[in-house]
């Protein structure tokens, strides 16, 4: 699996790098506005997204601005112009569907990712929330597809009851079998409590519950991430797989499990991932257990002074 770090600061973005495990970077309005925050004032966006670039030899996302496909498809040549002669390293971030608003276009992002795959402009259409908006950005041309895995279990949580008035924060571990049980839990009491017909038909809080992701089925963010994985083998799409809103390193090794193509993981999350309370322990027995003769040999024999 292909591991991005979802960031836009430098010095993480260095810092993963010289590990050796960086393939790549994306970026959002949202990551642009925190690392320029955390820069200071006076920074040049343009040489530091510049530096991003030169940085990791790998896909690096930069997002768009505008709701329209006009928009869109200029703000994304501005971009691709600008900084892909800088490493050859562009992808576009388009969002598959703009709209906020009843009313507003729903197609802007899908018609805008078809235009720029034409023109050879790399693509990753993000806020994929649904296995059927992933399965119309690979036929629209998107090369990579980023499916929200943390934000589908906030929706998860919040549509089943499971948040209880509690305001989870980011990294909070998510029972995506205790949602199973939950669920299954309403259906049995319904089904107790009402004829099937009145479930089916009559009932909206039952429908509600049937319908609580629009139809999709599953329980996690992970979960959608296999029913995209499961879409795009089944008829060969080229288009990878990026599990972005990743909050927890269990969700980035759900991820490899299932041979998700790419995760793109906040660096606070990589750093959790090199962490065991029995690796530190094991290494201070290391550390206190070095005889003096095997530091001789290591240091020389001036080793005190080392
Ligand atoms: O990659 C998308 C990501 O930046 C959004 O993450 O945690 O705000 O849902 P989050």
């Amino acid at each position: 699996m292909k591991i991005f770090v979802d960031t836009a600061k430098i010095e993480e973005i260095k810092e993963a790098e010289s590990w050796g495990i960086l393939d790549g970077v994306t970026t959002n309005p949202s990551l642009i506005k925190k690392a320029v925050e955390s820069a200071g004032e006076g920074v040049s966006l343009e040489e530091y997204i510049k530096d991003i670039l030169r940085t990791v030899d790998g896909p690096v996302s930069l997002e768009v601005i505008s709701t329209t496909m006009e928009g869109m498809i200029t703000e994304a040549e501005v971009l691709y112009d600008k900084f892909n002669g800088i490493n050859n390293n562009v992808v576009i971030k388009v969002p598959v569907n703009t709209s906020m608003e009843p009313g507003d276009d729903d197609f802007a992002g899908i018609k805008a990712t078809k235009v720029l795959s034409e023109k050879g402009i790399p693509v990753n259409s993000t806020l994929i929330m649904t296995p059927n908006q992933a399965l119309m950005a690979a036929k629209a041309g998107a090369d990579y597809v980023s499916p929200f895995v943390g934000r589908i279990d906030d929706h998860i949580r919040n549509r089943i009851g499971l948040k209880g008035g509690v305001d989870y924060p980011k990294g909070t571990y998510y029972p995506e079998e205790l949602a199973v049980r939950v669920w299954e839990k309403k259906l049995e009491t319904a089904i107790h409590e009402q004829k099937i017909d009145d479930i089916v038909y009559r009932d909206h809080n039952i429908m509600r519950m049937f319908d609580w992701a629009n139809d999709d089925g599953f329980f996690s963010g992970v979960d959608m991430l296999w029913s995209i994985k499961q879409i795009y083998d089944r008829y060969g799409f080229d288009t990878e797989i990026i599990a972005a809103s990743i909050r927890t390193d269990r969700q980035v090794r759900q991820c490899a499990e299932m041979g998700v193509d790419i995760a793109t993981i906040p660096f606070p999350v990589i750093e959790n991932m090199m962490t065991h309370i029995k690796t530190s322990q094991g290494m201070k027995a290391f550390c206190d257990d070095v005889i003096p003769e095997y530091k001789a040999i290591l240091w020389g024999k001036d080793f005190e002074k080392a």
